[in-house]
């Protein structure tokens, strides 16, 4: 363990900002030249392996918390043997065409001592994730191959305006409810509703413009239980039905965004991780009188 090197890394990322586009760019064009048979894992449109990339690189930031966070990279490790079909092979040559990509976009800012912290950083973190990948065996049933992704869904939604608009219902109705709401105590209402709505854009297809850690590392120290994300996901199918699309477009949207629970759900308490000194594990009890939110018919466009 280095912390000199992690928090190079670290920095390295920060400083990428927006040209993260460009450098994924070159990622991938190192990737797929020399691998082209990985294609089959990275596929999909320009918009798509961004976020690809963009997910590798916001775990990567979180290092600085390795030793805190170690259950979450197994986890992370597991989602891509399971659900991405990765291999342990497949880390060397990912590694390689990142390095690539680095020494092409930072020039002489590419330092021997910063490459020799992004060869370490990688490293650490994917002798962790390769653990678990070498465990996980590949499975192409219907329920594991959720990869949180629809790429035409943005256009049939009609841009990103509707989305934001169905997660600021969305958010109005959850920070008012009894038990999820308990979560959202302290926290800034229309700040989440854009995220989350850059978050599902790029999911839905769209560009990414969404700058923060990914969902399973947001949600690390919150016990989210199962009965918690089917709850949300009632009040969630209200806010899209509420817009007046289709039933077809609700059920692709709650499939896009159960892709991501294997991610948040924990059983009890000891799963969560926490980050820092002083961070809490997040726990909503369930009112004794709650109850549980139903699902209302869409409204029709011309209701
Ligand atoms: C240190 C190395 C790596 C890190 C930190 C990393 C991190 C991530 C993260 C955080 C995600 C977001 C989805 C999730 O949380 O489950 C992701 C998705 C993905 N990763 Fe990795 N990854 C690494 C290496 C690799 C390698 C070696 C491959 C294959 C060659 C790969 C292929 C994928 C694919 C295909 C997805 C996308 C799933 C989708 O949204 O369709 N990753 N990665
Ligand atoms: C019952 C389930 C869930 C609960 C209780 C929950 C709770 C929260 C809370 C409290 C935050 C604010 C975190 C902070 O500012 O510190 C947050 C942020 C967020 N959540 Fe969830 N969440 C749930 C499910 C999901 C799911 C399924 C997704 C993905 C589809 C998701 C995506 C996000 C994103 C993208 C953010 C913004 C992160 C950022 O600040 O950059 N959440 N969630």
């Amino acid at each position: 363990m280095n912390i000199g090197n992690r928090q190079k890394v670290a920095s390295c990322i920060e400083d990428i900002g927006t040209d993260i586009n460009q450098l994924s760019q070159s990622f991938y064009r190192h990737l797929l030249q020399d691998n082209p048979e990985l294609s089959r894992i990275f596929s999909g449109n320009t918009a798509t392996l961004n976020r690809k990339f963009f997910n590798m690189l916001a775990a990567l930031k979180n290092v600085k918390y390795l030793e805190k966070i170690e259950a979450s990279i197994h986890q992370l490790g597991e989602r891509h043997g399971r659900q991405y079909a990765v291999l342990s092979e497949h880390f060397m040559p990912t590694k390689k065409a990142l390095m690539m990509a680095l020494e092409e976009h930072l020039g002489d800012g590419f330092t021997t001592p910063l490459r020799q912290a992004w060869d370490d950083v990688f490293d650490e973190v994917a002798d962790l994730m390769k653990k678990a990948v070498s465990q996980a065996r590949h499975r192409d049933d219907d329920s594991l191959a959720l990869t949180g992704y629809d790429g035409n869904l943005l256009q049939a939604i009609g841009g990103e305006e509707v989305v934001l608009r169905i997660h600021q219902r969305f958010y109005e109705t959850i920070f008012e409810e009894p038990w999820l709401g308990k979560f959202f105590r302290g926290k800034h209402e229309t700040t989440l509703a854009r995220k989350q709505t850059e978050f599902m854009v790029a999911a839905f297809g769209g560009e990414n413009h969404y700058r923060g850690d990914t969902p399973a590392f947001v949600h690390m120290h919150m016990l989210i239980t199962l009965e918690q994300l089917e709850a949300r996901e009632v009040i969630l199918r209200n806010a899209i039905g509420e817009e007046g699309l289709s039933e077809e477009i609700v059920e692709r949207w709650i499939k896009v965004d159960r892709g991501f629970w294997a991610g948040l759900v924990k059983a009890s308490e000891g799963e969560c991780v926490l980050k820092c000194f002083g961070q809490y594990p997040v726990v909503a009890k369930k009112p004794g009188d709650y109850i549980f939110p139903s699902i209302r018919p869409s409204k029709l466009p011309d209701d």
